[in-house]
């Protein structure tokens, strides 16, 4: 357990449990929460025992309803490049790129930066009550972590379109069928299936899901060929303890012990 303001961490089992608690603001993103997440995040990358995170939102109403409007409601053209800037860089791209998985239990509201956190997840599960969508344009502004690419990426191109020029919401079993979140269930299952899926996470080589993750991340980013990046990292595989535990033990008919 470690102490921040805005955020809870827990931790069990191998899985480290983040929860965005601001509720009172439908845990909308301030600079202050994005600076605890970005900590949080590193800490459990760091920490060999975490093999797993899963982000949600504290109470039932909302994920996180997006950045906090009042914070930059009257910043100029250089700090709102900024805002997006920083956030991207020690938040949702560190969390996209972090070799440990992490799962978005979206819990209610995922909105404008709250989806955004949701999209650099690596795996994103809903329950029936959550609302998504990007409604910057509402506001007159536009996405601004990550959002109009990472969007497109989980969508398609056009269904992105729409969601972001509509600034609408979308429903949890809409967003399934998009291919926005594997599952969705019940608030009650939320977290318990987040938990299933941990639990068949945490069973595998960290160090080779790490280079997983880094491997598929790799095709998305301009100028990198991702099957160059997939052949290099699949060869660091071999001189890692892990891979020779992993062989050994399916040789030996026992249970690998990562
Ligand atoms: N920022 C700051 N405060 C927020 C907030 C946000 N994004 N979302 C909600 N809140 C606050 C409200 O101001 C309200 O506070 P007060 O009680 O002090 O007035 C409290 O949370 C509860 O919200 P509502 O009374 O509005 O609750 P509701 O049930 O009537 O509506 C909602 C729920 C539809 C989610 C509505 O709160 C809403 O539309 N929120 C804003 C969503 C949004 O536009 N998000 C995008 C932000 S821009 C962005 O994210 C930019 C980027 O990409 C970088």
């Amino acid at each position: 357990k470690m102490d921040y303001k805005n955020i809870l961490f827990e931790y069990k089992n191998a899985i480290a449990y983040i929860t965005i608690n601001r509720s009172k603001q439908l845990n909308a993103l301030n600079a202050e929460t994005i600076a605890e997440l970005s900590s949080a995040i590193t800490l459990a990358e760091n920490d060999k025992s975490i093999k797993c995170m899963i982000i949600t939102g504290a109470e039932d109403k909302a994920f996180v309803a997006g950045a906090d409007i009042k914070e930059f409601a009257n910043y100029s053209k250089k700090e709102g490049e900024n805002l997006a800037r920083k956030g991207q860089e020690i938040l949702f791209d560190l969390l996209e790129n972090c070799g440990t998985p992490s799962i978005a239990a979206i819990n209610g509201f995922a909105l404008g930066g709250g989806l955004e956190l949701a999209m650099a997840c690596h795996i994103r599960i809903a329950s029936e009550n959550a609302k998504m969508g990007l409604p910057e344009v509402s506001l007159g502004v536009i996405p601004g972590y990550g959002g109009t690419q990472r969007l497109a990426n989980l969508v398609g191109k056009g269904k992105a379109m729409e969601m972001i020029t509509t600034a609408g919401m979308i429903l949890a079993a809409d967003a399934k069928s998009w291919g926005l979140v594997n599952y969705f269930c019940t608030q009650e299952e939320l977290i318990p299936l987040a938990e299933t899926i941990a639990s068949k996470i945490i069973r595998n080589s960290p160090s080779a899901i790490a280079k997983a993750i880094k491997a598929v991340n790799a095709g998305f980013e301009e100028g990198i060929n991702g099957f160059e990046v997939e052949k290099k990292e699949f060869g660091n595989c071999f001189e890692s303890e892990e891979f020779k535990e992993g062989t050994n033990a399916f040789l030996e008919k026992r249970k690998a012990n990562f």
